[in-house]
């Protein structure tokens, strides 16, 4: 494993753990991986060096958090906990409540990093980064995060703490590479970090689905990527990894990690479905691409045009409820 230095109480590993998919009925992972297979993944990545653990008081409402918990016990103290807030009602007492009830279903002391899960479009960051500050006051946070922030607000929300905010955790991976234009630039100048969410882009890059055997959960349903004239627009950035993923006697998944986290300022926190996948995603921190295989899949990754926006949509719902290309 990799670590990244920013000043923080614990250190952070470049490949990290996502939790969404503990207790959460949307990915339809069932009882038994709630049970046991997210105890057997988080005791695994322990092992292998993962150190940031990431949740939200929103996953599974709650179960993720109490999963977690449960399952690094005593070492809840020696990870970079994380976990996020939903501002929907962003005012200081409500903020500081919402801390120490996600603390109480985590079982920690202190919430290493807190973060805005996203930006309330109403209210202005002053009002929950005056809780954020409280919370920091008195050690129950640590670091302040925020999530799907543009770097206009990042920075905003900075003023507003009076200090650092240290990650903006963003959607980035080989499909989606927005952060790129600023979030990037910004985080490598000013010493803070990207924590870059769907690195796999929900699966996608493990070159797994394919148009006629997409996968069935109501995540990846609602998600345009998994349509099937995206799967199929998505096979020349499949054989591009792949490739890459030979010479390294490697997997697509775990190229597609280490190309993410080849950036100085980024980590990746996967989700996994069973523990092997999440050895793998561990593993990818250890793979080093070379600038000729960086530049392919950059611009494999150019090449790949899925079909977004309102025809995206349509066809969605056409899959979703039938119609005449929905059943194709
Ligand atoms: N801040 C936000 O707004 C936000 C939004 C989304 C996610 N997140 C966070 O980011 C984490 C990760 O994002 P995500 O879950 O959306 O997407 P992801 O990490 O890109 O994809 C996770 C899925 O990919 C598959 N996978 C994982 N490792 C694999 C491997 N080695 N080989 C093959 N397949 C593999 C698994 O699904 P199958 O095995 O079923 O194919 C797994 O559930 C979440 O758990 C959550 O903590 C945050």
């Amino acid at each position: 494993m990799r670590y990244l230095d920013l000043g923080t109480a614990k250190k952070i590993s470049k490949i990290g753990l996502g939790t969404w998919q503990f207790g959460s009925r949307e990915w339809g992972y069932g009882e038994g991986y709630a049970a046991q297979e997210a105890q057997a993944i988080v005791s695994r990545a322990l092992e292998l060096g993962v150190t940031v653990f990431d949740t939200a008081e929103i996953y599974g409402f709650g179960r993720s958090e109490r999963i977690l918990g449960r399952a690094l016990g005593e070492k809840l103290e020696s990870v970079f906990l994380a976990t996020k807030i939903l501002p929907v009602l962003p005012v200081a007492p409500v903020v500081e409540q919402r801390a120490v009830a996600s603390a109480n279903r985590l079982g920690a002391r202190r919430l290493d990093l807190y973060q805005v899960h996203q930006p309330n479009p109403v209210v202005r960051d002053g009002t929950i980064m005056r809780g954020m500050r409280a919370l920091q006051r008195v050690g129950l946070v640590g670091e302040v995060g925020v999530s799907n922030y543009s770097l206009a607000r990042w920075r905003a929300a900075e003023d507003a703490l009076g200090s650092r905010v240290l990650s903006n955790q963003v959607r980035y991976n080989l499909v989606d590479r927005a952060a790129e234009r600023e979030l990037l630039p910004h985080a490598e100048s000013a010493g803070r970090l990207v924590i870059a969410y769907s690195p796999l882009a929900q699966g996608l890059l493990s070159g797994r689905y394919q148009a006629d055997s997409p996968p069935a959960n109501r995540v990846r349903a609602a998600n345009p990527l998994f349509l099937p004239e995206n799967l199929r627009r998505a096979g020349d950035l499949i054989a591009v990894l792949r490739e890459v993923a030979d010479a390294h006697s490697a997997t697509p998944a775990q190229i597609a990690l280490a190309w993410v986290i080849r950036h100085p300022a980024v980590v990746a926190i996967p989700g996994a479905s069973s523990v092997q996948q999440m050895e793998g995603n561990a593993a990818a921190a250890d793979i080093t691409l070379t600038e000729d295989q960086y530049r392919a899949l950059e611009a494999a990754s150019a090449r790949f045009r899925p079909v977004t926006g309102p025809a995206a949509v349509l066809r969605l719902a056409r899959t979703r409820f039938g119609g005449p290309s929905g059943r194709r």
